[in-house]
């Protein structure tokens, strides 16, 4: 297939686009700036989601779209930041669905990113993707996001958004910022550390995404979550085993807040997110548990 990928340069972009070459698949990259150093088996056109439509040669040729790029979240939300977070997701993907509509031949399927974020805080409540969704910035920017993803069924096209928990791999994401502490043994839980955290190994995630591209059974929100979810604290526990390092130095809540301002709603917040959907259409995990797959990420 011919797949077009936005965001690929980044943490979860980098493994994907991997993944699909690797599968035989072509990709087909737009990305706001030519990067050096691209294989030359990949295409690539200019696109800021921030500024106006992508190039319609970049869809026309393509089976199917994954659209993943968004303004980073993890870092301190000053209101100028909180309007590209939101504005980088939902204006660009109605711009995405704007160019598709111009497409004289358009792909079969749009996959895009969404976040578990999309759930708000919601204690011990087991999350199946038809749970309603929460409250607060995060959760506001993915339902925009997913509803401006959902217009591309108006064009034929079968959607997918992907509720991605915490992504765990090497070389970035959350897991890089959670490191340096918990190696020099001062890491601990996060506040109570009772918040349900769902997880993904970066490899069942870039498996998840093309699962959904190629199986037309699945469309509408999936979560991109490990079946065996854990509470900050097991995942605490598991980090330190994984890295043998002692893991007994609980962060307080009020010194999250300080330290990280309006943003601590995503490492406070709980979300019980089970991948029902994944499952229901046949995705296996091949990181199911959370200290093996810590294990492998951090080798
Ligand atoms: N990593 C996680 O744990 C996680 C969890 C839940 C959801 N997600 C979602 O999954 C998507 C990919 O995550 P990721 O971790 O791979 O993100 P990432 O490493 O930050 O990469 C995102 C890519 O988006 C593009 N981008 C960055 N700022 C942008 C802006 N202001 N406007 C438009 N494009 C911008 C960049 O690509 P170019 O420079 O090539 O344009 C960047 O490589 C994101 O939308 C994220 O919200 C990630």
């Amino acid at each position: 297939m011919r797949i077009t990928v936005s965001g690929a340069t980044g943490f979860i972009g980098r493994e994907l686009v991997i993944r699909l070459q690797e599968a035989g698949h072509q990709v087909h990259i737009l990305g706001r700036t030519l990067r050096k150093g691209l294989s030359p088996a990949v295409l690539f056109s200019v696109w800021d989601p921030e500024r106006g439509l992508p190039p319609l040669e970049s869809l026309e040729s393509a089976d199917a779209v994954i659209h993943l790029a968004g303004e980073p979240v993890a870092q301190r939300w000053t209101p100028k930041i909180k309007q590209k977070i939101r504005d980088s997701r939902v204006l660009g993907t109605q711009r995405l669905v704007e160019a598709l509509g111009q497409c004289g031949q358009r792909p079969k399927v749009l996959v895009c990113a969404s976040a578990v974020g999309y759930y708000g805080d919601r204690g011990d409540e087991v999350l199946e993707e038809s749970a309603k969704p929460g409250t607060g910035f995060l959760s506001n920017v993915c339902q925009e996001w997913e509803k401006a993803a959902a217009e591309c069924g108006k064009l034929g096209m079968r959607v997918v958004q992907v509720r991605t928990g915490v992504v765990l791999g090497k070389d970035g994401g959350a897991l890089a910022r959670m490191l340096p502490p918990f190696k020099v043994g001062v890491g601990g839980r996060l506040g109570s550390g009772e918040q349900w955290m769902p997880w993904i190994h970066i490899e069942d995630l870039a498996r998840l995404m093309q699962f959904a591209v190629e199986n037309s059974s699945l469309s509408g929100p999936v979560n991109g979550a490990a079946p065996n979810l854990v509470t900050n604290a097991d995942f605490t526990v598991a980090l330190g085993r994984a890295l043998s390092r002692p893991a007994i130095f609980p962060v307080p809540l009020c010194a999250i807040r300080l330290l990280f301002g309006e943003m601590s709603e995503i490492l406070i917040a709980s979300q019980r997110a089970v991948p029902k959907a994944a499952q229901e259409a046949g995705f296996s995990f091949e990181h199911p548990e959370v200290y093996a797959a810590l294990r492998e990420a951090v080798k």
